[in-house]
């Protein structure tokens, strides 16, 4: 009785100070983020700028930046004693800079081009802000990239770090090009830069470049295998700029951490906004050098989809950015790996203000020039409910007006972006003005969304849509499905790589698939036949490898697969159709082929042509761009008992030519539909989520 009472009390003081614990915790955070948000600024030294014949440098007390004049090259950055953040023994126009990838569409070959300013300009100069402008003006001459460039960089009061941002620009009737890729990209010091962190639990020690280059080369260039590196414990380990790659809604903060002095240099994004083709558009972030990059669009897990294409004179303008430039730093005696959080923080106060309200370019509109889009989405599925369903968790984005599905295509106009929350409502806040279409895709379910009116955003507006209600792809019931629809094939069986090509950092890592050489364990696991699937009895996480690669057959041979799902039916309507439903999520340079029963037809059931360039099997994404096919089955195809639907990669060559399944469901006949339903009669099921 007394020790009940006792611990009872106990129990009362742990809640009471554990809430205090947490009360203090929130009351430091408030603090460091009033302290961080500028909100008392004024207490700190003006912005000063200094143009000198070949430079110009802004500094404010905390950091000193440095650029070309009128280049606009970022030379030096000196903060925390250090004298530059910036590698000095590389050339100038090789330490940070911005750079575009372009070809003339009729001549192979890509153009390289780091947009040196001709003309430096001073936009903002006082004690708050320096704003700068760096202008490349297309020149008509030949071989140069027919764009206005307008590199802009701003440095604010208080503030450790630098914005940048850039205007493209292209006017009717000039010349016809390809754009692949757009950047910033930092390269770093590497005596203090070598603790690399991409996500809360992608942070790692890299190896350095020399390390790199005394490696052995693997497949491809940029997988290495670090056979004499300076730090021995990286010894026998693999490196690939494409392990640390992410998913643009996953990458609003990375970057790199210097021990001694310990400080930090984060590259922040505070909106995707300018980035092209949706939130789950994957690209590079961080990588050895010290590397640090500010991707902007480029081909990466997508292909020549994602080429900037300019024909007949097509103008265009788009605002790049702002991103920030953060550095922090601590105190000798603190962990370093503190920065880290606190550069979380930063990001959470970096996307909040967003859209930023200080920058002066007449193309970047404040917040109450911008609209707010508001509403629910539910989604109408009667074989998993007869009432809607929330779309718990659904990506929903405006777009340039397209086709259903396009935005992960889209690559000129701005896309915004948002999650609905448990129960379907979402808010887009700051959308620029203009016309879009409104896109969703709802995780659990296959198919894309696309409302079915133009949403016309103007200034200050917020546009209420109510109950938008989306009807996935279904012809009818359930008989069976491998997978979960969520665009990844990340639910699958990821096997461990060759012990011999590891990465440390991905042993016993949630994002395994991001080892090198994958591709080859297939074979090995699936020696003389190939993946065999059971219904009922295959658990799609353990028997269903994440990709249908090719097998290696030695002396550097690949030949297709052939994999099979085993299913049984007792009751077939041979005058119906059924419905295979395949969402890939991922193809590169492949043919899906899909045979019923008979392996041997000449002519499949179903082909998806040659499709796909996005490279995600050598790149280690677990996805690339989405495809979904509906297939009609006859029924006449099927017969009671057990029944196999063979599915042949039949292009194979080179190991990185396959797919990567999302889902797979095999519907019944809509026909079906009615048996079910006159079999249970009418059913009301209560409103809940699956
Ligand atoms: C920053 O630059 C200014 C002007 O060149 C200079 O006076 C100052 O010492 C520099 N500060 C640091 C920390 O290097
Ligand atoms: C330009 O883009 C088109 C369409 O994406 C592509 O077919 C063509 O090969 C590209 N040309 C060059 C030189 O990259
Ligand atoms: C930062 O300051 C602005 C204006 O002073 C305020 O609206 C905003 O909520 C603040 N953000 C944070 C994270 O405190
Ligand atoms: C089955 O599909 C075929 C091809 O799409 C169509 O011609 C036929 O009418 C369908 N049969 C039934 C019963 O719906």
């Amino acid at each position: 009785m007394i020790w009940k009472k006792q611990q009872g009390l106990l129990l009362g003081w742990l809640g009471i100070l554990l809430q205090l614990v947490v009360l203090t915790e929130c009351a430091i955070r408030r603090q460091r983020i009033q302290k961080k948000n500028n909100t008392d600024a004024a207490s700190f030294p003006s912005v000063r700028l200094h143009i000198l014949d070949e430079y110009v440098v802004v500094h404010n007390g905390l950091v000193n930046v440095t650029l070309s004049n009128p280049g606009g090259m970022i030379t030096g950055i000196q903060y925390n004693g250090i004298d530059n953040l910036l590698e000095n023994d590389y050339k100038e126009n090789n330490r940070g800079y911005w750079d575009v990838v372009w070809s003339k569409p009729e001549h192979p070959g890509d153009i390289y081009d780091k947009l040196e300013g001709t003309s430096l300009h001073v936009i903002k100069e006082d004690e708050n802000q320096v704003e700068l402008s760096f202008l490349k003006p297309w020149t008509s001459s030949n071989n140069v990239l027919p764009l206005n460039i307008d590199k802009r960089f701003i440095m604010l009061r208080g503030s450790t770090g630098f914005y940048s941002y850039a205007v493209f620009e292209r006017l009717e009737g000039w010349p016809d090009i390809n754009l692949s890729q757009g950047r910033m990209a930092f390269k770093l010091k590497p005596k203090l830069f070598q603790f690399m962190a991409v996500s809360d639990e992608r942070q790692r020690i890299m190896p350095t470049s020399q390390d790199r280059e005394r490696g052995q080369i693997l497949d491809y260039p940029e997988a290495v295998l670090l056979t004499d590196p300076e730090n021995s414990f990286l010894r026998g380990e693999v490196d690939d700029k494409y392990q640390y790659s992410s998913d643009n809604k996953d990458c609003q903060v990375h970057g790199w951490i210097s021990t001694n002095p310990p400080s930090g240099f984060w590259i922040i994004t505070p909106s995707n906004e300018f980035k092209t083709a949706g939130p789950v558009k994957q690209d590079l972030t961080s990588h050895a050098g010290p590397i640090a990059l500010s991707m902007f669009f480029s081909t990466h897990y997508a292909g020549s989809p994602l080429i900037i294409n300019f024909r007949d004179g097509e103008p265009w303008k788009k605002v790049f950015g702002p991103v920030f430039i953060y550095l922090n730093s601590v105190s000798e005696d603190d962990d370093p790996l503190t920065l880290w959080a606190d550069a979380k923080e930063q990001m959470l106060i970096e996307t909040q203000s967003w859209p930023y309200n200080f920058p002066m370019s007449k193309d970047y509109p404040y917040a109450e020039k911008r609209g707010i889009i508001a509403g629910r989405l539910l989604v109408r599925d009667s074989h998993i409910n007869q009432r809607l369903i929330s779309a718990r968790a659904a990506y929903i984005g405006l777009a340039l007006p397209g086709d259903t599905g396009s935005w992960q295509r889209e690559n000129k106009g701005y896309q915004f972006w948002t999650q609905a929350d448990d129960r379907g409502y979402f808010v887009i806040k700051g959308v620029r003005v203009g016309k879009y279409s409104l896109y969703a895709w709802v995780p659990g379910f296959i198919g894309d969304y696309k409302y079915n009116a133009y949403i016309n955003v103007r200034p200050g507006n917020t546009i209420r849509l109510y109950n938008l209600v989306y009807d996935p792809p279904r012809n009818g019931p359930t008989l069976w499905e491998i997978g979960i629809p969520d665009r990844t094939a990340a639910e699958y069986f990821v096997p461990d790589p060759n012990p011999t090509l590891m990465n440390q950092l991905y042993v016993n890592h949630a994002e395994k698939y991001r080892q090198y050489g994958l591709w080859d364990r297939y074979t090995e696991l699936y020696p003389e036949q190939d993946l065999v699937y059971k219904v009922g009895v295959s658990n799609y996480q353990i028997d269903w490898y994440f990709a249908q690669v090719n097998r290696n057959a030695g002396n550097k041979k690949y030949i297709p697969t052939t994999w099979q799902i085993l299913f049984d039916l007792d009751d077939i309507d041979e005058q119906e159709n059924y419905t295979l439903q395949l969402a890939l999520a991922s193809a590169t340079d492949a043919e899906l082929q899909v045979r019923m029963n008979d392996p041997g037809t000449e002519t499949p059931l179903f082909s998806t042509g040659l499709i796909g360039k996005d490279n995600s099997i050598a790149r280690h994404g677990i996805h690339g761009l989405y495809w979904l096919y509906s297939i009609t089955v006859p029924g006449s195809l099927l017969h009671t008992g057990t029944n196999i639907i063979f599915l042949t990669q039949s292009r194979a060559e080179i190991p990185w030519r396959g797919i990567m399944y999302d889902y797979i469901r095999l519907e019944g006949s809509s026909q079906s539909i009615g048996k079910q339903r006159r079999k249970q009669g009418k059913v009301s099921a209560p409103a809940r989520n699956p």
